[in-house]
């Protein structure tokens, strides 16, 4: 694949990174948990929230190169249910941040053709974040590119709670429940399950990050702290998953059995 100019120098790296890509066969949806900010921070004696206000950049340099590569979903997990228990100081940092990358980024987002969505128990954020996602997502409801889901007071668990009060409050026939329906339920509804799962800092946990919709994505870990995770790891993760073959619990050979039956029609 080609990326554009400004967005890869000749020779470099990211380049030959990209030109190793199957245009085919993009990973349709992308989560990220976004990790390490706080030990970026204080390996360079830093306060934590400096690693937050640098991992800003992270987050803008992903956004950019997804859309750039024609990634259709992307899921960033910005700030977690369990992440109120921090320091007051440091939720304040990051609803700023949130708010303030909100109104500065969305003429870029907008020139990029990106969607937004936020996800998560919305209810819980300080009116004036909600106020900014609110005017940002509406600014941005034209777009038809890529979708950037923002997850935020976000839980997978609460989620599925979220989505089977929903149900019953609706007085769904229990015996008409099925996964698609499930699905319909949870914030994500009408978007493909993530293909790829990517998480920065080398932690191997899930951290109750979209436990319905996870169920067959492939994970790619590294060691990269969020702060240094640039366009060549977005590259090279995608890489990866393009030399992994998916199974979603067959083997390869009732895998391909399957397509050719499909291919025959
Ligand atoms: C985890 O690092 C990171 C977060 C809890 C916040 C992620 C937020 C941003 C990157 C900035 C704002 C986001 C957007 C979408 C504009 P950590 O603090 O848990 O790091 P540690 O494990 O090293 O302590």
């Amino acid at each position: 694949m080609n990326l554009p100019p400004e967005m890869v120098a000749r020779g470099s790296e990211e380049e030959r990174l990209a030109a190793g890509l199957d245009p085919a066969r993009l990973p349709r949806h992308v989560a990220v948990i976004m990790d390490g900010n706080g030990r970026w921070a204080k390996g360079r004696f830093l306060p934590r929230v400096a690693g937050h206000r640098a991992g800003v950049q992270s987050v803008r340099e992903t956004i950019e190169g997804s859309a750039r590569l024609g990634i259709e979903v992307l899921t960033l997990y910005a700030f977690s249910k369990e992440n109120w228990k921090r320091p007051r100081a440091e939720v304040d940092t990051l609803m700023g941040l949130l708010r303030e990358y909100l109104r500065r980024e969305r003429q870029a987002l907008r020139d990029n053709n990106i969607r937004l969505k936020v996800i998560g128990r919305l209810d819980d954020l300080p009116a004036s974040v909600r106020a900014e996602v609110t005017e940002a997502v509406e600014y941005l409801s034209e777009n038809d590119g890529m979708q950037l889901n923002i997850a935020l007071s976000y839980g997978g668990r609460a989620e599925l709670v979220d989505a089977c009060r929903r149900m019953l409050a609706e007085g769904i026939d229990p015996a008409s429940v099925d996964e698609d329906t499930v699905d319909r339920y949870l914030y994500t509804a009408g978007c493909p399950d993530p293909d790829l799962l990517i998480r920065t800092s080398g932690e191997m946990r899930i951290s109750n990050f979209l436990l319905w919709q996870i169920a067959y994505s492939e994970i790619w870990i590294t060691d990269t702290l969020w702060p240094d995770f640039k366009l060549r790891h977005l590259l090279e993760a995608i890489t990866a998953y393009q030399g992994r073959e998916r199974r979603f619990g067959g083997t390869s050979s009732s895998r391909s059995e399957q397509s050719a039956a499909a291919a025959r029609g």
